[in-house]
């Protein structure tokens, strides 16, 4: 990371299911707020199961992993109905904000859907989320208001011809 700290980035199994009660236990209310867009008052076992089942055909997720062997992170993309692009969605460890982590796991995230040949990789930003906002700026990512939702922003990577 930025302060020469190393964590492993490695794709999401199963077997990290043992590994999010003790994330999601590090993570703020705000910051749960800010990734899925409600309150998160409890983490249930189905939540885990539907967090590290995916199917790779559609859909892949980075975890972060430090010394001790702690979740540090999350980065996942879920290919669109289409095929055409993908949505993603990061979470890191609160305390870890602002050490380059997010950053690291979105770089796997767009390097993946470029190797994949998606078209562009999007994702759903609430407006109040500027440190997000600003990281995606930084990645190329055009920000445009969401058609659908007021107080969201919609951030697309258009990964074509790069
Ligand atoms: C948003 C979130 C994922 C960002 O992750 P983070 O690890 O805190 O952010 P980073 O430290 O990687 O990046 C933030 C900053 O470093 C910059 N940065 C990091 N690594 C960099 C690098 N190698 N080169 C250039 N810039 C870099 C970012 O652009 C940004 O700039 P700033 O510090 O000057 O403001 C994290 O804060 C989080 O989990 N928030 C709660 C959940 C959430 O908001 N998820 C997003 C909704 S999908």
């Amino acid at each position: 990371m930025r302060d020469g700290a190393r964590v492993t980035i490695r794709p999401l199994t199963p077997a990290d299911a043992a590994l999010y009660p003790d994330f999601f236990a590090h993570v703020t209310a705000d910051d749960l707020r800010l990734r899925f867009f409600a309150p998160i008052a409890t983490l249930t076992p189905e939540m885990i199961a539907h967090f590290t089942h995916y199917d790779p055909a559609k859909a892949m997720a980075f975890i972060a992993i430090g010394g001790n062997g702690e979740m540090l992170g999350v980065a996942r993309l879920h290919d669109d109905p289409d095929g055409k692009g993908g949505e993603f969605a990061v979470l890191v460890r609160s305390s870890l904000k602002g050490h380059g982590l997010g950053w690291l796991l979105m770089q796997h995230i767009i390097d993946y859907a470029r190797r994949k040949g998606l078209a562009s990789v999007h994702g759903e930003v609430l407006s109040e989320n500027l440190t997000m906002l600003q990281m995606c700026r930084e990645l190329g990512f055009g920000i445009a208001d969401d058609a659908g939702e007021a107080g969201v922003k919609r951030a697309t990577l258009k990964l074509g011809l790069a």
